[in-house]
């Protein structure tokens, strides 16, 4: 029997070890040594706290494929480099401007804002690194792809892009559709290319691809709307992060289009379609459908 506690225990215990043993000096080195502030600052928002579900995401949908975990803990520790540096910028005073993230001081109030950025400069850097060491997979062709993969889902059109669209929005009214773009490009993306990243570290053939991807899409979409309405409904002190921020900075959500009830309607036939892409896989895509139900039923 699938257990998803002890799944998503163990992956966040192998993010938090890994990613703790890397943001070193030592191990960032150049032609130079990484200065000590930019890896305290780096360790200060990767570590500690970060519910690692981008890392599972890879490894439940490698699993299907029959990778055992530890093989895809680089792929997985690439994707989540370039979530927390989204989230060091998106906190800036410039962007969000927040003081609070995963309970602590955000890396601008802990350090300054030049640190910060240059924090995220350097995790979104380094992702790209591991993807290329040939401990990430032998084949250097699968290295490629899944460079391609997280570029596409971090780059203009994903993750950046959907944040400029998130900052445009903020000065008007947006459709339904066009919210719905932004959100699919600023959260969505990451979460899918999680998804196919653990596809092509199985070799997945075009078919469970394109199913893998619309589990994916339909994912993000309920991650993101679970995000929003979270943001109305619970307190700081659970999220570890601001509440009620979105109505105050004016971000156009669905949740501020739709009420609250109807949102989380789709929020609940969101992880129905998620759920229904799997139809074709057995069991081994239990972490995966466990995933889509805990992304409506989390509380922070
Ligand atoms: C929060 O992501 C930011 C969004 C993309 C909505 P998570 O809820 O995955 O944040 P952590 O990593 O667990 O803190
Ligand atoms: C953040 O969305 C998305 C990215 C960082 C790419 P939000 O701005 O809604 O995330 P929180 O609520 O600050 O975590
Ligand atoms: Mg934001
Ligand atoms: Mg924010
Ligand atoms: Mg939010």
């Amino acid at each position: 029997m699938y257990d998803f506690s002890a799944d998503m225990t163990d992956c966040a215990a192998a993010v938090e070890t890994a990613l703790g043993g890397r943001l070193s000096a030592a191990r960032l080195s150049g032609p130079g040594p990484a200065p000590e502030r930019l890896v305290a600052a780096m360790r200060h928002g990767s570590l500690e706290g970060g519910k690692r579900l981008r890392p599972l995401l890879v490894r439940q949908a490698a699993a299907i494929f029959n990778i055992p975990a530890a093989s895809s803990l680089d792929a997985g520790l690439a994707v989540e480099m370039i979530h927390c540096y989204s989230l060091i910028h998106d906190d800036l005073p410039a962007m969000d401007n927040d003081d609070l993230r995963r309970g602590r001081p955000t890396v601008h109030r802990a350090y300054d804002d030049a640190t910060a950025i240059l924090a995220g400069d350097a995790l979104l850097t380094h992702a790209f690194e591991l993807l290329a060491d040939p401990q990430c997979h032998p084949d250097a062709a699968v290295r490629i792809a899944l460079v391609t993969e997280l570029t596409r889902g971090a780059g203009g059109g994903g993750m950046v892009g959907g944040q400029m669209r998130d900052i445009e929005g903020e000065k008007g009214n947006l459709s339904a559709a066009d919210i719905a773009t932004m959100q699919a490009m600023k959260t969505g993306a990451l979460i899918r290319a999680s998804v196919r990243m653990g596809a092509l570290l199985g070799g997945a053939d075009a078919r469970a691809l394109s199913a893998l991807t619309a589990y994916a899409e339909a994912a993000g979409r309920a991650f993101q709307l679970a995000d929003d309405i979270l943001d109305v409904t619970a307190t700081a002190a659970t999220l570890g992060k601001a509440a009620g921020k979105d109505a105050a900075l004016g971000k156009q959500t669905l949740v501020a289009t739709l009420g609250i009830e109807a949102a989380r309607q789709h929020l609940a036939d969101t992880v129905n379609t998620a759920l229904s892409a799997l139809r074709t896989f057995g069991p081994r895509a239990d972490g995966l459908r466990a995933t889509a139900r805990y992304f409506a039923s989390r509380e922070h």
